[in-house]
């Protein structure tokens, strides 16, 4: 073991440095400090679209603040946790301001991660070397779904209640284990004190460890590879004479300034939702909500929170009929590969057998539209997850893409939020069939990416950044 070296400080140093270089002997503080923030070298061409990884950081903080002074008064038993909710809105001094918070907080959080996320769309930040990076972005955004989802039953209002019933119910779908797995998520043969008692210890403690620890992983990874920007350029690879990438700056005082005025503009525009419009008409706080869980009860209309009704439209446009136009669609993709790809024969046939199996269970008679719009569900959430490898551009950056991709990205960010507002609302004939064809381009964006992402006609992408000084 090497021995023990002090740091040796001039005797009218100041007390904090002294401070300081006590506990650096000890701990690597400053190092820590340096290498994750204030000499952490990130490219000088941020835009607006990199404010939502830090903004990401303080909404999970403010949601962990909130969350423990919500847990003070709150209580997770059936017969008291909705008048517990009152009591917190009505009694409790600045219950209220914590309540909203911890409500407009979890939207809040939604609107980050995917504008977040829209941003490593846009510039490419999934590509090589930050699939890793993505992965537990991924894995954050599951947890996040969960977290979400877990949390809504808290309050025990009639969508809490009615919410978890019908998603609960939707493993049941999945055969032969289906009606045991739902059973074994509520503990109890409908959603009941015992389904509220662990969704508890879930939202509370469980999922916000992992979400941390994962958060912990994804800066980590980050600043191993180093930040991507909007010309997806690898900065460091043109270096400076000292050793830093020409284009970088430290993000202490750069960043933390550009930061803080990013988070100054949140808030503003958080406080005024937390203020003037918590129920944000209904889809941050749905009305029916504020009524107790009722289980003799069923509302009309079940929607899940918005963050979820993109994904959820999905399973609601499985419909009977539509599974033939899965079918037609899965047949086409498998010839598609026969013809276009470069996978090898092997690879290609797997890859037939396995459709021509799913085409067979797509039959009515084998398995119904109910299982396939759970396994449709599940997949546009897991889709996300191969962007790195579906992706075949020679360039990172939209910048640098012919302008029809501009157009493919627009498209599809529409059917995502079509799909999303069609989630919101009761179906009709017409709706549904909406929903099907904006599911169909939403798979399909994502199924014929490795093609259409690599044709046309690439621009020049620059050896240095672009960058204009204000
Ligand atoms: C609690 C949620 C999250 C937090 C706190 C968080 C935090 C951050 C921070 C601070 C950065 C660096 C600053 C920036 O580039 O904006 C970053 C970068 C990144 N994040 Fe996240 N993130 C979260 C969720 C996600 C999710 C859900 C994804 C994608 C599925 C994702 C993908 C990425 C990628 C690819 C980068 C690298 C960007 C680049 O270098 O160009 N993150 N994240």
């Amino acid at each position: 073991m090497a021995a023990f070296k002090e740091t040796k400080l001039p005797p009218d140093a100041p007390a904090a440095q002294k401070a300081l270089g006590w506990v650096d002997d000890r701990f690597p503080l400053s190092k820590l400090w340096n290498d994750q923030w204030g000499k952490y070298y990130a490219p000088k061409n941020f835009n607006f679209w990199y404010i939502f990884g830090s903004l990401a950081m303080l909404v999970l903080v403010l949601q962990i603040v909130t969350g423990i002074f919500l847990t003070m008064h709150y209580k997770p038993d059936a017969a008291l946790a909705f008048n517990s909710v009152e009591y917190i809105m009505r009694e409790v001094p600045w219950g209220w301001l914590v309540r909203y918070m911890h409500s407009t907080g979890a939207s809040a959080f939604f609107i980050i991660v995917y504008l977040h996320m829209t941003r490593g769309l846009l510039y490419g930040s999934y590509r090589k070397p930050r699939e890793l990076i993505w992965l537990f972005g991924f894995a954050i955004f599951l947890c996040l779904m969960a977290e979400a989802f877990f949390g809504y039953l808290l309050p025990w209002g009639q969508m809490s209640y009615w919410g978890a019933q019908v998603i609960v119910n939707l493993f049941g779908a999945i055969p032969l284990i289906g009606p045991d797995l739902s059973l074994w998520i509520r503990g109890d043969y409908v959603v009941s004190d015992a389904t509220l008692n662990r969704f508890f210890a879930f939202h509370v403690i469980a999922i916000p460890l992992v979400l941390l620890g994962l958060v912990a992983a994804h800066l980590i990874a980050l600043h191993e590879v180093g930040s991507s920007n909007p010309d997806g350029i690898e900065v460091k690879e043109t270096l400076g004479a000292d050793g830093h990438p020409l284009d970088s700056i430290p993000s202490h005082p750069y960043y933390t300034v550009h930061d803080l005025f990013g988070v100054s503009i949140f808030l503003v525009l958080f406080s005024a939702v937390v203020f003037f419009a918590p129920e944000m008409g209904g889809y941050f706080l749905e009305y029916n909500n504020f009524l107790p869980s009722d289980s003799l009860k069923t509302p009309t209309h079940i929607a899940p929170t918005w963050y979820f009704t993109p994904f959820y439209s999905v399973l609601r446009a499985t419909t009977a009929e539509f599974m033939y136009v899965c079918m037609a669609a899965v047949a086409a993709y498998v010839v598609f590969i026969w013809l276009k790809s470069r996978l090898s024969i092997t690879v290609k046939s797997i890859i037939a057998v396995i459709a021509l199996l799913a085409i067979i269970g797509m039959l009515p008679q084998i398995l119904d539209a109910k299982f396939w719009g759970v396994v449709f569900f599940g997949s546009s959430v897991v889709i996300l997850a191969f962007l790195p490898w579906l992706d075949h551009s020679p360039v990172k950056s939209i910048r640098y893409r012919p302008d029809w991709h501009k157009l493919v990205y627009a498209v599809f960010g529409l059917s995502f939020l079509t799909l999303g507002y069609l989630g919101t609302q009761e179906p009709t004939a017409t709706k549904t069939l909406i929903s099907q064809v904006c599911t169909l381009i939403y798979f399909s964006f994502f199924l014929l990416m490795p093609w259409w992402s690599a044709m046309g006609k690439f621009k020049t992408v620059p050896s240095r950044v672009t960058f204009h000084p204000h």
